[in-house]
């Protein structure tokens, strides 16, 4: 297919097969190394991950929410993760291939806008770390989140999210559009991927608009925080008992 003709769900395969074996270096770079601080502090705001309890990661790339969520847990929650894109998942698989063999996580190719392979009401927490932004119908996904989750469950993600702070908004539009792209030239030869990065936030809901795409789903609680200067957010959200 060509680049011009692909929809919004192949070209961020192809962006993501294209940068996986960089991924995380460049996660870490570009947020200061903070990325990990979020993802753990949305699993404690939440409560944490329950011992034993079941957690589903979507959108999972190279596993960081997976890790955290096992984290939390003390070890002892069996997880999934999915995701389409096959390279970032090798490079999960990589790295939990002890938990693989021991059948405690398990790593699913597929696409989150359809979780039918997942039964109803078997999961304690959903995870999506800078997913939702890259979903072409992130209600849609939602809505088969709300379907896997339990009643009570917790559903936590963080992202890049509009608005950003008046204050920070030429620094942080700057750094998405110039410096990020940059960087990716520079760590792994890709300008071109990481400008998606940029382009996604015009065409994703903002962080009150994905508030609202929450509640339509079902999910009540529904709360935000902010990191980064409050150019990410973190949104929390529960599946009503
Ligand atoms: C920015 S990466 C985030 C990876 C990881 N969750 C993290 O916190 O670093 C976004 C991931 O979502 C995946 N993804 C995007 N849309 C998807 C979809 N519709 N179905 C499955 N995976 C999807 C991409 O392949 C990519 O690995």
């Amino acid at each position: 297919m060509s680049q011009e003709k692909e929809g919004k769900p192949q070209r961020v395969r192809r962006v993501f097969t294209s940068i996986a074996f960089r991924y995380d270096l460049l996660n870490t770079l570009m947020t200061f190394g903070l990325h990990r601080n979020w993802r753990r502090s949305s699993i404690r705001l939440a409560g944490g991950m329950p011992k034993g309890g079941r957690g589903l990661d979507i959108g999972c790339g190279t596993g960081d929410y997976v890790c955290e969520m096992l984290v939390s847990s003390g070890g002892t929650a069996r997880l999934t993760g999915v995701d389409f894109s096959r390279e970032m998942l090798n490079v999960a698989r990589r790295r939990f291939s002890g938990e693989i063999e021991r059948g405690q996580v398990e790593l699913v190719e597929a696409d989150v806008t359809d979780l039918t392979f997942l039964p109803e009401a078997s999961f304690d927490m959903v995870t999506a770390g800078f997913a939702l932004r890259n979903l072409a119908e992130p209600g849609r996904a939602l809505g088969e989140v709300f379907r896997v989750m339990k009643p009570g469950g917790a559903f936590v993600s963080v992202d890049v999210c509009r608005p950003f702070p008046v204050w920070l908004r030429p620094l942080a539009e700057f750094y998405l559009r110039f410096a990020v792209p940059a960087l990716a030239t520079l760590v792994a030869g890709r300008a071109g991927e990481y400008r998606w990065l940029h382009e996604s936030l015009a065409v994703c809901p903002d962080r009150h608009e994905l508030e609202g795409v929450l509640k339509d789903a079902g999910f009540t609680e529904v709360k935000q925080v902010l990191y980064g200067l409050g150019v990410v957010a973190g949104h929390l959200a529960r599946r009503p008992c």
